[in-house]
């Protein structure tokens, strides 16, 4: 078993197992699932754990009978209800910020990192943009040092496909493009994570795969303030209230099931021609913000309509829509989940967790004046 020798400083003789690791051809991409059989036995770090898309994966890593999953978050964002309750689930209280809470979890000796903790997303970062750097940049460039430090056999980031390609690029979005025209603290920072990653594989050898998540939604994502359209509409749409579009009904986004993002992380985790390299996890379809909304509340049987509310001024994108090429070549990745479907299995986790959902739910008045004109009048 590997030992973490030291938390401090950068020893050179750390490399050799990411050395051997990147020789070894067994493990190319391809339809295979014996990545799901990889992680069995293994003891596996989840920064960010309770939040909607980690916990998600937790639960998946669980069912595939990983040995051990540690939860590392600070549940800034995130509620005891929503963190998976499993035998072989480990969840420790603290930050990706804080050396004490990471040596108690890279302690472990993980062998895969998820690294999902962040400080999320755009609104939250124009209202608090030092606390964005701060975990989103500082924060992930711990871990990738602990993560280096400890030798683990792969580190997977989650980045933002919906941030970092700014408003010009052309469509389907492609990993070759790069935008030097990001419009909120929070587009700079995951692309900022992006940046360390390339740093760590580099320099260190550090075995990095930089997934590119598009618009996340599901079970396990607790509607607020800060949250997504998608459980924010259907929040309103249960409580009989006519369903906010700030700005454009025309706009669309790239909606992706979170259990196919999952599955894109479990392969990231484990195909060698992933290491180094950064790939989008999308579903390859767009859908109008307005036709959501409609969609939402004819399956909640929600009769208040909607309503047309002022544009958020960092919103610079009116369409999203990712090829997902890449990671189809590399991890065989696919996403299975039909629209329709996934926001009927969203809402039916609404109704069975709705007392918690109505008790957590927060939208503090605050600066986000798009949704506080919703809820507070
Ligand atoms: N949800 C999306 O649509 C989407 C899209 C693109 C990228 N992403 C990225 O995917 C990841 C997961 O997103 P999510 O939707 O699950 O977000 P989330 O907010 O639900 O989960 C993030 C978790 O990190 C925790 N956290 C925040 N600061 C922390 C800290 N300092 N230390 C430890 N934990 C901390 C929060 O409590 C929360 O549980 C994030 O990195 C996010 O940037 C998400």
């Amino acid at each position: 078993m590997k030992k973490c020798a030291s938390y401090t400083g950068y020893g050179t003789s750390y490399c050799k197992l990411t050395l051997i690791l990147k020789t070894d051809t067994k493990k190319k991409g391809g339809n295979m699932s014996e990545y799901l059989d990889f992680y069995k036995g293994k003891t596996i770090l989840v920064t960010g754990g309770a939040g909607a898309i980690g916990s998600n994966l937790c639960k998946r890593l669980s069912d595939l009978d990983a040995g051990l999953i540690i939860i590392l978050d600070n549940m800034s964002a995130s509620y005891e209800w929503n963190i998976p309750s499993r035998h072989n689930i480990l969840f420790v209280k603290g930050s990706v910020t804080d050396d004490i809470s990471l040596k108690r979890v890279f302690n472990e000796e993980p062998s895969h990192v998820f690294h999902l903790a962040a400080f999320f997303a755009n609104q939250n970062s124009i209202d608090y943009p030092e606390k964005d750097l701060h975990v989103n940049g500082f924060g992930t460039l711990k871990v990738l040092e602990y993560s280096k430090l400890c030798k683990v056999e792969r580190f997977i980031y989650a980045s933002s496909g919906c941030s970092i390609y700014g408003s010009a690029a052309p469509l389907p979005l492609k990993e070759e493009f790069m935008s030097m025209d990001l419009s909120s603290p929070y587009q700079i920072t995951k692309m900022l994570g992006e940046l360390y990653c390339n740093f760590f594989y580099h320099h260190y050898d550090l075995p990095v795969v930089k997934t590119r998540f598009f618009n996340s939604y599901g079970p396990g994502e607790v509607p607020g303030q800060y949250r997504n359209v998608i459980p924010n509409f259907i929040y309103w749409a249960m409580k009989g209230l006519p369903l906010p579009i700030t700005g454009d009904a025309e706009a669309t986004r790239d909606f992706t099931y979170v259990e196919d993002l999952v599955d894109g992380l479990l392969r990231a985790g484990y195909f060698e021609n992933a290491i180094g390299k950064e790939m989008n996890l999308a579903s390859e379809h767009e859908t109008k913000i307005g036709d959501l909304a409609n969609m939402i509340n004819e399956l909640v049987g929600n009769k208040a309509g909607i309503r047309m509310v002022s544009k958020r001024k960092w919103d610079t994108k009116s369409r999203l829509l990712a090829s997902v090429d890449r990671a189809r070549e590399l991890l065989g990745y696919e996403p299975k989940t039909p629209f329709e479907q996934g926001l009927r299995n969203t809402i039916q986790w609404f109704k069975d967790n709705w007392e918690n959902i109505e008790k957590s739910a927060d939208f503090p008045p605050g600066s986000s004046s798009a949704v506080r004109e919703q809820v507070t009048e």
